[in-house]
């Protein structure tokens, strides 16, 4: 039965593979004026930064842009690939448009198709220009490195390539940014950010059944509106109170990308990662844009009625006066309240408030376990060194007890999240690799 199974996937794999060969490339179309002009390097850096290529293809202690990150995706882990101008093993031979060809339609100049764990679909929307910079930047800045690239984990026959072809037909437009003048030249610009180079909507947008972002430019309220991924959760980015960024203010959300922090809220996980790599070396006016951007995204929810958050003095009473007797109040008596108060609410800029924030009330509770379970270390940004950490608690609580801590955290003061089950967290340990509490 297998053998048979394997034998037909191989049947298709030749079959496919012959049609798809004879599929043309994608044209491409890029302005003359690009293509010779000879780009801005150091506009290009800035640029490598607003897009974080750095995350990506950056190993641990491995020399910048040389590749080798593994990101997983259903089939099996990727590795990114060298994008150092090495002859052998990086993109020292390509040309502009071979590069061009990459970041808008994941074809590599050998013909190679791309797996979309590299952000091409939010990259096409970047305009020739910009394009030619960061070609400038990484054919003439960077350093050659001369480490090879390493094959993806995924099992013969599911690595064949070409069907990726039909992925793209299926879910990649690769149009431009298209302005839209109902709105100001600000907005425009934080839309063209967030929607490119940023590529906000790889985390926090909720994806399809194929893997694709289900929108990638603003056109429904789906876009950015909160997503789950190897253990975090990407929270909602649009309107809505307490889930998502309705009660926050521009400034509140510059201040975020900026430094990781605002006078309530914190980073944690993948996002102090963007915070490190990318969004504090944005300049004032592109993080406003962004802020202008996202305060006009409407709620996912109809929850135009919904009142304000309005904090609730019931938990504190209790707490205050002994009658808090579940597990999960006691836990955090224990080993929270020193620090984000009985009150939830932390202390401003010190410890984030638990309270009415959207990272503790998102639909997916996995970024409130992984803190819970990992502990956290705010970035260290040029603005706000002297980074405050949160210690690891997943040795000291099994899943039960964690999962009525974080079921509590999610309904006190005001909170009405959903409870979170003890294989909820089972699952977010077992993506972090953290071992269960003997
Ligand atoms: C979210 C992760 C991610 C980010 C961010 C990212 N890349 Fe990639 N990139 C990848 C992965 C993974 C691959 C390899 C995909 C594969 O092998 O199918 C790749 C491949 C590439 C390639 C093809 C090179 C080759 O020979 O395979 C180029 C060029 C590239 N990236 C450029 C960039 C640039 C420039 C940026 C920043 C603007 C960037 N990438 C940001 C994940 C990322
Ligand atoms: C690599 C994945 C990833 C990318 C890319 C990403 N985010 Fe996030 N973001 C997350 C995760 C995970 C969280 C939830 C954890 C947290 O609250 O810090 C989050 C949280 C946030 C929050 C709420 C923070 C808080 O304290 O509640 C904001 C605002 C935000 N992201 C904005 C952005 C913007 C704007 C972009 C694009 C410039 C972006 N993110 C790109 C993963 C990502
Ligand atoms: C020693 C002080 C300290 C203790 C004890 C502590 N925290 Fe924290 N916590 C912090 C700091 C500092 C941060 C911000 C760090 C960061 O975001 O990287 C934080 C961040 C968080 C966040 C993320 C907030 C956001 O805006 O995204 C959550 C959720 C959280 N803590 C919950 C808890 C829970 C639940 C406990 C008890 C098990 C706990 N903390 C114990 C200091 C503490």
């Amino acid at each position: 039965m297998r053998k048979l199974s394997v034998a037909i996937a191989a049947a298709v794999v030749v079959v496919g593979g012959l049609w798809a060969g004879s599929m043309t490339k994608p044209a491409l179309t890029i302005d003359a004026q690009a293509m010779t002009a000879p780009g801005n390097a150091a506009h290009g850096e800035y640029l490598a930064r607003a897009g974080d290529c750095m995350a990506c293809h950056t190993a641990k202690g491995g020399a910048p842009f040389a590749g080798g990150v593994p990101l997983a995706t259903p089939l099996g882990a990727v590795y990114s690939t060298n994008i150092t101008p090495d002859k052998s093993h990086g993109i020292g031979n390509w040309s502009f448009e071979d590069f061009a060809l990459a970041m808008r339609e994941g074809v590599t100049p050998d013909g190679r198709r791309l797996y979309p764990a590299m952000p091409y679909t939010a990259y096409a929307k970047v305009s020739d220009g910009d394009l030619r910079d960061l070609y400038a930047y990484f054919t003439t800045r960077v350093n050659a490195a001369p480490v090879a690239n390493e094959p993806a984990d995924i099992p013969w026959p599911l690595n064949a390539r070409w069907p990726l072809a039909y992925w793209n037909r299926l879910f990649h437009d690769d149009s431009r940014f298209k302005p839209d003048d109902a709105h100001s030249v600000e907005w425009n610009r934080g839309a063209y950010l967030v929607q490119g180079l940023a590529h906000c909507g790889t985390c926090h947008t909720p994806r399809g059944v194929g893997f694709q972002e289900v929108d990638l430019d603003g056109t429904s309220a789906r876009y950015l509106s909160g997503a789950r991924i190897d253990g975090s959760s990407p929270v909602n980015l649009r309107g809505d109170k307490g889930t998502g960024l309705g009660e926050w203010n521009e400034a509140d959300i510059i201040a975020l990308l900026k430094t990781g922090r605002t006078a309530h809220s914190a980073v944690t996980g993948p996002m102090g990662e963007v915070v490190e790599h990318s969004t504090q070396y944005l300049g004032d006016a592109d993080l406003h844009a962004i802020a202008v951007y996202l305060k006009s995204l409407t709620p996912l929810s109809d929850d135009a009625a919904a009142p304000a958050y309005k904090a609730d003095d019931g938990t504190l009473t209790s707490i205050m006066t002994g009658h808090a007797n579940d597990i999960g109040a006691r836990i955090y008596i224990d080993s929270c309240a020193a620090c984000h108060r009985q009150n939830g609410e932390g202390a401003a800029r010190v410890f984030p408030s638990l309270a009415n924030n959207p990272s503790v009330l998102a639909a997916h509770p996995d970024s409130l376990i992984a803190v819970i379970l990992a502990g956290s270390r705010l970035p260290s940004t040029a603005s706000a060194p002297a980074p405050l950490a949160m210690p690891p608690f997943a040795w000291r609580y099994d899943d039960d007890e964690i999962a009525q801590l974080a079921t509590f955290v999610r309904s006190a003061w005001g909170n009405d999240a959903g409870a979170v089950s003890a294989a909820d967290v089972k699952r977010v340990r077992a993506q972090l690799g953290i071992e269960a509490k003997r």
